[in-house]
C-alpha cells in the first residue's frame, strides 16, 4: 500500500469496549489514523476525507511543511529525537484547530506510541482508528512503495528490525478506540466501513472550506 495512493488492504473489525472514549452526544467530526508503517493511513484516509467531503491531512505533510525538509531529511540531519519533537508540535497544532473542520487526519507510524502524544489524542475525545494488518503484508506494502520511489522510509531497514519495532508497538497502537483489520481489503472498502462503525456524516461539498493549514 502506497503511503500516498491508493490499494488494497482484510477482514474484520472490532470495537474495543475497554478504554473508552469521552462522551459525545453527536456524530464526531474528526478522525486520527493510526498503525504501522504501510498500514494504509494515508489512501485510506484520503479515501475517507473524499466519500465524507472532509479535509485530509497527513501529519507527516504538516511537519514538512513546518521544518520545510522532507520526514527522511529531518531523520538524516537531526535524528529522531527531533523528528519526534517536531512531530508532537505538529500535532498540537492539528489538535488546536481539529473542531474548526471536519477532517481525518493520517499519523505517522510513531506518533500514536509516545506516551504524550497518545494522552493528548485520547483527551480530544475524537475516535482513533488503528489500520491493523499482518506484519508480512506491511512489510511487503512497504517494500513495493519504495521500489516504486513513492515514499522514503527512515525506519524501514531489514525485516527483522521491521518486526521488532512492530511487536513493540503493537499494543500501543490496540489502545485505539476501534481496531480494523486491513490485510487484502479495498481501501475504499476499508473507508466505507470506518465511516459506518463512526456513524460519520458527509458533508455539503460547500461546507468543505480551504485546506490545511
Ligand atoms: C515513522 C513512520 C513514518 C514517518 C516517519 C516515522 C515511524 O510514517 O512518520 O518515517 O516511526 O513509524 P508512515 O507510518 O506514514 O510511514
Amino acid at each position: 500500500m502506497n503511503k500516498r495512493s491508493t490499494k488494497t488492504v482484510s477482514a474484520s473489525p472490532r470495537v474495543r469496549t475497554s478504554s473508552p472514549e469521552p462522551s459525545r452526544t453527536s456524530a464526531p467530526e474528526a478522525v486520527f489514523l493510526v498503525g504501522f508503517m504501510g498500514a494504509g493511513k494515508s489512501s485510506v484516509g484520503a479515501a475517507l476525507g473524499r466519500r465524507l467531503n472532509w479535509i485530509f491531512e497527513d501529519l507527516d505533510d504538516r511537519i514538512e511543511r513546518r521544518e520545510r525538509r522532507t520526514v527522511a531529511q529531518i531523520f538524516r540531519e537531526s535524528g529522531e529525537p527531533a523528528f519526534r519533537r517536531a512531530e508532537s508540535s505538529a500535532l498540537h497544532d492539528v489538535l488546536e484547530g481539529i473542531h474548526n473542520q471536519a477532517r481525518v487526519v493520517a499519523l505517522g507510524g510513531g506518533a500514536f506510541v509516545q506516551a504524550a502524544n497518545a494522552e493528548l489524542l485520547r483527551s480530544s475525545g475524537v475516535p482513533i482508528i488503528f489500520l491493523d494488518a499482518p506484519v508480512e503484508e506491511l512489510w511487503e506494502r512497504c517494500c513495493k512503495q519504495a521500489s516504486e520511489a513513492a515514499a522514503e522510509r527512515p525506519l524501514l531497514r531489514s525485516l527483522d528490525q521491521f518486526r521488532e519495532l512492530h511487536e513493540k508497538r503493537r499494543p500501543c497502537y490496540s489502545e485505539a478506540s476501534l481496531t480494523i483489520q486491513t490485510g487484502g481489503r479495498s481501501v475504499d472498502e476499508i473507508a466505507d466501513e470506518i465511516a459506518a462503525k463512526l456513524g460519520l456524516k458527509m458533508l455539503d461539498q460547500s461546507s468543505k472550506e480551504g485546506d490545511v493549514e
